[in-house]
């Protein structure tokens, strides 16, 4: 039981990744907190622990939001330990047919959302003298992905404030790094729209190991991280796509 006695909070724990890594978590002996902007979507989630959680709604690209996020859970679970940013959105599509609009809601969710989170809560893993953080970015942050050239730019993001955040925290005991997902059956593909067929197969083709990750995978390698087995290892990226980047 790897997270006997320790609290994590995975925001988007209400979607597809994100729900895989709180059945993971709290199969594993933590106490879970699902934080998701969609409340009922987050307690469903959290009906289905393990061991029993706690459902929050937040909008992690509000500060505010991350706040009160921060603050039910250090009131009701009395500490964190460890925190997973996963909630992220996307929309696919040519960039020079993009809008500001859009650029700004992805900056929001998945770039401010990771900073907002993690500075609530940074405070309490301080003050405990240890924690772990895992982001999860994407290969698209890594390697760059067409039709999603804003994307990738916010999880280009994501992976560098990781590291310098790694490198600042360091001397508290607090590690943190990256997941980069590929292409992973979620509803989250579904944004791909037209030839949804033709064009996962395509990413199925151009995968190594031939298929979709499946979010269990991917709650694997976030669990890894967030535990003691990965206890010097900070500052990471670790690509979960069966190869499609090897960087
Ligand atoms: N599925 C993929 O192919 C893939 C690939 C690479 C990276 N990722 C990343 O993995 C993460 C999880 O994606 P997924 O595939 O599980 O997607 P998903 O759409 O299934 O789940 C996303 C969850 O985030 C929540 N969410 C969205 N905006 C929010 C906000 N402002 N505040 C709080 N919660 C919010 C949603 O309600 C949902 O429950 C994302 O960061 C995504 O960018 C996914």
């Amino acid at each position: 039981m790897r997270f006997q006695d320790r609290v994590a909070i995975v925001t988007g724990g209400a979607g597809g990744i994100g729900r895989a890594t709180c059945l993971r978590l709290a199969e594993e002996g933590a106490t879970v907190v699902v934080a998701d902007i969609d409340a009922d979507a987050a307690r469903t989630t959290a009906a289905e622990l393990a061991t029993p959680g706690l459902a929050v709604q937040v909008d992690v690209g509000s500060p505010d939001s991350a706040r009160e996020l921060a603050a039910t859970v250090t009131d009701v679970l009395g500490r964190v330990d460890v925190l997973v940013n996963n909630a992220g959105c996307d929309t696919i599509g040519p960039f020079a047919d993009s809008d500001p609009a859009t650029w700004q809601r992805l900056l929001t969710v998945n770039l401010m959302g990771t900073i907002a989170c993690t500075h609530a809560v940074l405070p309490s893993l301080i003050e405990q003298g240890e924690g772990a953080i895992v982001c999860v970015a994407s290969d698209a942050g890594r390697v760059g992905s067409s039709g999603e050239v804003v994307y990738s730019a916010t999880k280009g993001g994501v992976i560098a404030f990781g590291k310098a955040l790694a490198r600042e925290v360091a001397r508290h005991r607090i590690r943190v790094n990256s997941v980069a997902p590929g292409p992973t059956d979620t509803p989250f593909l579904n944004g791909f729209g037209g030839d949804l067929e033709k064009i996962l197969n395509g990413m199925i083709r151009a995968t190594p190991l031939r298929s979709l990750a499946q979010p269990e995978q991917i709650a694997a390698a976030i669990a890894f991280l967030a535990s003691a087995d990965a206890d010097f290892i900070t500052g990471q990226t670790v690509s979960v796509s069966g190869g499609l980047t090897m960087v």
